[in-house]
């Protein structure tokens, strides 16, 4: 029997949908999503558990490092039928898992005082835990987690970047994460954005682009046609510092390519399970990610589809 990734997907996101009613309507701030969001987060939602049964038998500490939180929770905005629907964000999901595969330590931060407020107020209600959110930029954040490899019987870390554009991420910054040998890394990176930006940036006339060698951390952007070919570099680069590398592929629907998360690990067991991951979410269309979404939000009950 062939495998099923209709109803595997709707598995996954279903559960979600249920995590958050207690805190849906609960009127603090919420952050814009839309339907290729929810890939970032399954995909989360999938390491988590095989990242814990790895790292219990090899650290004695483990931590979640979210240094753009968000409010915990997103909302679509302009979606014809899930409009005002919310999902779990990132921070949501790591802490859903607490009670079967928990972190020792959430180290949580964003720049923005509403998110940090409200994702406070929502980890209150949802878990009763004060876990004490950093209004942080990325850069300060770092130093949370900077030195869990030095000491003896060094610590873990998972670390999701999760920025809006690639500006905030600059390459001096990923570099000290990309350092920490035992972190692994979940990077969101805006592939269209960095493809339209490029296209004016190769423009003879500009021939410049500040934003893309921060990025990089030099102009070697120069030498590439597409974001794709950046997004290439980006993970040679990541490579460099001796960690395995994996990429899913995040694309509008029926359209083109919105963004890749790039998963890092130096474990040779990580990078099995980012491999298992990546294989079945490349089968994972955002058109099958809505279907099963609609569904999965309870907005429109099976029959109704009849109707
Ligand atoms: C895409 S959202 C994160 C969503 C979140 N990971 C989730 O799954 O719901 C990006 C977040 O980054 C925050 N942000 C933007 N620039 C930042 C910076 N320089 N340092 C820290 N946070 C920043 C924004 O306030 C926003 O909440």
């Amino acid at each position: 029997m062939s495998f099923d990734i209709n109803g595997w997907i709707k598995g996954k996101i279903t559960p979600l949908f249920e995590e958050i009613k207690p805190i849906k309507n609960d009127g603090c701030i919420t952050s814009p999503g839309n339907m290729w969001s929810l890939k970032k987060e399954v995909a989360l939602h999938l390491y988590i558990p095989s990242y814990y049964n790895i790292i219990k038998n090899h650290f004695k500490n483990w931590y979640y490092f979210d240094p753009f939180c968000g409010s915990g929770l997103f909302e679509f905005t302009k979606h014809s039928i899930l409009k005002g629907e919310k999902f779990p964000g990132s921070p949501i999901i790591a802490l859903a898992h607490k009670e079967k595969y928990p972190f020792h330590q959430y180290f949580l931060s964003d720049k923005s005082k509403n998110n940090t407020n409200a994702l406070n107020s929502r980890i209150k209600k949802l878990y009763n835990l004060d876990i004490g959110i950093e209004t942080f930029d990325f850069t300060s954040s770092i130093k949370s987690v900077e030195h869990i490899d030095d000491r003896t019987g060094y610590d873990s870390c998972l670390a999701v970047i999760d920025p809006v554009g690639y500006a905030v991420i600059p390459w001096t910054d990923m570099e000290r994460l990309l350092k920490i040998k035992t972190c692994d890394l979940f990077i969101v990176v805006m592939t269209n954005d960095l493809h339209r930006n490029l296209s004016a940036a190769l423009n003879p006339e500009q021939n410049d682009d500040k934003g893309l060698t921060n990025f990089l951390g030099n102009d070697s952007w120069k030498n590439c046609e597409t974001g794709d070919d950046i997004v290439k570099k980006y993970r040679q680069q990541i490579s460099n510092f001796g960690r395995y590398t994996e990429i899913i592929n995040v694309n509008r629907i029926g359209e083109n390519k919105i963004y890749d998360i790039i998963l890092s690990t130096r474990s040779l067991g990580g990078m099995n399970v980012m491999k298992g991951i990546s294989e079945k979410l490349q089968q994972v269309t955002t058109e099958k990610i809505q279907s099963q979404a609609i569904s999965g939000s309870g907005k429109i009950k099976p029959l109704d589809e009849y109707c």
